[in-house]
């Protein structure tokens, strides 16, 4: 008995060998720096926030503790906790790193068996899909010839796409048809992603149709999902990734990882380069730089961050063009860095992105590499472009610029070193950059200082109505009982999609149909990032329970309140416009109703 989970006698022994083959300092040193003090060596906690190390690493006794935050486990706890994954999850990835086989036969609560079968046959349906794309690349069907084509146009090699497993989507049936045929259950089919059903005639069909396929790849070899790249222009999404599924969530997964994987086996990794997409990260595969994986369009999180950190310690980031400009980016940045990565900037020519640059040949991109840098210099290396040092003014306005990002260097010595870069990118004393530099202020002072209050409350307000109004219009479309009351037609809504879907409900409702949220693909693009965003609200049972039904609450509350605050301005405009005494009367009559509702609404 470990943990009140009944184990098998195989299992229990390759367990006991198991966390024998994986010291929990070792261990927890490949996610976070670990320092060695009296008898006990700590890190800072990477379960909650702190910037002085209370997490203690007993190995001895092979636990941890953080006096922090009370965590407390072994090896096995840990890796649970820190890759969000269960019991089993974290034995399969210590057998991984101890280079063990995980037994068959484990333990045998009914629950992980059912999951684990389910789990089989989505694996089994991906690979099974990933294999029907792969022949119908090479067919002679004349509908591959269009995939082809396209593949020669973008430089790929055939071994390159055998490596990567590149397939052919020919058109929207003959997958169903194939995977039919196979005894596999609709359920399965569709809860894998690569099926879905039509609401229009009820039969499934190909989710990725007609479209390029690029099979996404686990570390354990599985193919956990596609994605699918139009090769013409069209009104759809460029690409196209298999929707999230048990097996499939893309914040938690990096295209390549297999190979890398591999990779180590051959060679200690120096350091990661990480892409945006699928194209780049195979252009330099195929350039020699195979230690490239791409994070999918997404800015980078944590559990991203932790996969690489199983690789590696340093990254190099090899994004498009100007993305420094992005705040979005820029935090994903900081993940890698809490993630205890070592982090360098690869600089790219104007508008390039890496399977540009890789095209003109493997030297080329080694060039970029070989100008990698920090990321302040980087933000400094992007700046310059804005300006034109030819030109008095060009250069101070540079100067004032590039101060107020140097200020915000973690330490003196690159603050100088910075100052004597800028020295002689500009010609001016070091003695007056330095005293410039004293009375700059840095970037983040100056938003503080300079955006009004309000301003910033109404960006914060912004993306919290954008949220109320998903959450809303999620619950009402997978009919939330809590939901049941509202109607939608009270909502203060602008987003053409959200009008959309709210036209749809109310008029469901008016007439006693049922909603059904697939009928929605037919009246709303099935790629609209907006659509997707409210759909993927009903993942995980994020509308159910007593969070939600508060987050709801909240949401219509922040809604109402937008909705008078609109009335409020809208009248004291016309309060503003109005000469007549009278009219004046009877616009401040209502706006003090309005504002008393205000003040009601906002005790609730
Ligand atoms: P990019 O738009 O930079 O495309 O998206 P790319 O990789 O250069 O693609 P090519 O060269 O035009 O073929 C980067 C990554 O973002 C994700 C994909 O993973 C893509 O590789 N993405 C992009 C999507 O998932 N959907 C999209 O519609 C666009
Ligand atoms: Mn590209």
């Amino acid at each position: 008995m470990i943990g009140g989970r009944n184990f098998d006698s195989e299992f229990s022994v390759f367990l006991k060998e198991l966390k024998e083959r994986s010291d929990i300092v070792e261990v927890i040193r490949s996610y976070v720096a670990v320092d060695r003090k009296g008898g006990n060596y700590w890190a800072c906690c990477p379960f909650h926030h702190e910037k002085t190390p209370s997490f203690a690493v007993n190995e001895a006794e092979q636990f941890y503790h953080c006096f922090g935050c009370q965590e407390s486990g072994d090896v096995i706890k840990f890796v649970q906790e820190i890759e969000s994954t269960d019991f089993m999850g974290a034995v399969r990835i210590l057998a991984d790193r101890a280079k063990m086989q995980v037994p068959e036969s484990n333990f045998d609560t009914e629950e992980s068996i059912r999951k684990k079968k389910k789990r089989d046959n989505m694996a089994k349906i991906l690979l099974d899909s990933a294999r029907f794309y792969l022949n119908n690349l090479y067919s002679g069907d004349e509908r591959a010839d269009a995939h082809l084509e396209y593949i020669a146009k973008r430089g790929l090699s055939p071994t390159t796409v055998k490596k990567f497993g590149l397939g052919a989507s020919l058109d929207f049936n003959s997958l169903p048809e194939y995977l039919a045929g196979k005894g596999y259950f609709k359920e399965d089919l569709i809860d894998s992603g690569v099926l879905a059903v039509s609401e229009k005639n009820n039969r499934m069909y190909d989710s990725l149709g007609g479209r390029l396929i690029f099979p996404i790849i686990n570390a354990f070899d599985e193919v956990i999902g596609f994605g699918g790249r139009v090769m013409e222009k069209t009104k759809f999404a460029k690409y196209k990734n298999t929707k999230e599924t048990l097996l499939f969530d893309k914040s938690k997964t990096l295209y390549n990882v297999n190979l890398l994987k591999k990779l180590k086996r051959e060679q200690p990794i120096q350091e990661v380069i990480i892409v945006e997409g699928y194209m780049d990260t195979i252009s330099l595969y195929q350039a020699g730089f195979k230690n490239v994986v791409a994070s999918m369009g997404t800015s980078l999180t944590k559990e991203q961050a932790r996969l690489i950190k199983r690789y590696t310690d340093n990254v190099l980031i090899s994004y498009d063009g100007d993305f420094a400009g992005q705040k979005a980016d820029l935090r994903g940045l900081e993940i890698l860095d809490e993630a205890g990565l070592h982090l360098r900037v690869v600089p790219m020519p104007d508008g390039l992105d890496p399977d540009d640059v890789a095209k003109q040949g493997a030297d080329a991109y080694q060039k970029c590499l070989d100008a990698a840098m920090p990321l302040i210099d980087y933000r400094l290396h992007s700046l310059e472009r804005n300006y034109d040092l030819s030109k008095t003014e060009g250069k101070r306005r540079f100067i004032a610029a590039a101060l107020k990002i140097v200020k915000t260097a973690e330490s003196e010595s690159v603050k100088e070193e910075l100052l004597k870069k800028l020295r002689d990118k500009t010609n001016v004393s070091y003695s007056a950059l330095e005293r410039d530099l004293q009375n700059a202020k840095s970037e983040t002072e100056e938003r503080e200082e300079e955006t009004p209050k309000e301003k910033l409350a109404e960006a914060a307000g912004t993306d919290k109505q954008q949220k109320a109004k998903r959450f809303i219009l999620a619950a009402k479309l997978f009919s939330a009982p809590y939901a049941k009351e509202l109607s939608v037609d009270e909502l203060p809504l602008t987003d053409e999609t959200h009008i959309i879907i709210a036209r749809y409900i109310s008029e469901h409702e008016s007439k006693g149909e049922r909603i059904r949220p697939s009928e929605l693909f037919e009246l709303l693009d099935e790629n609209s990032a907006e659509f997707n965003a409210i759909l993927d609200l009903n993942y995980g049972e994020r509308l159910s329970g007593e969070t939600a039904e508060r987050f709801f609450a909240d949401s219509v509350k922040t809604l109402r309140l937008e909705a008078i605050e609109k009335q409020i301005a809208e009248c004291n405009a016309q309060y503003a416009r109005a000469m007549d005494v009278n009219e004046r009367k009877k616009i401040s009559a209502k706006l003090l109703a309005l504002v008393q509702k205000q003040k009601e609404l906002k005790r609730k």
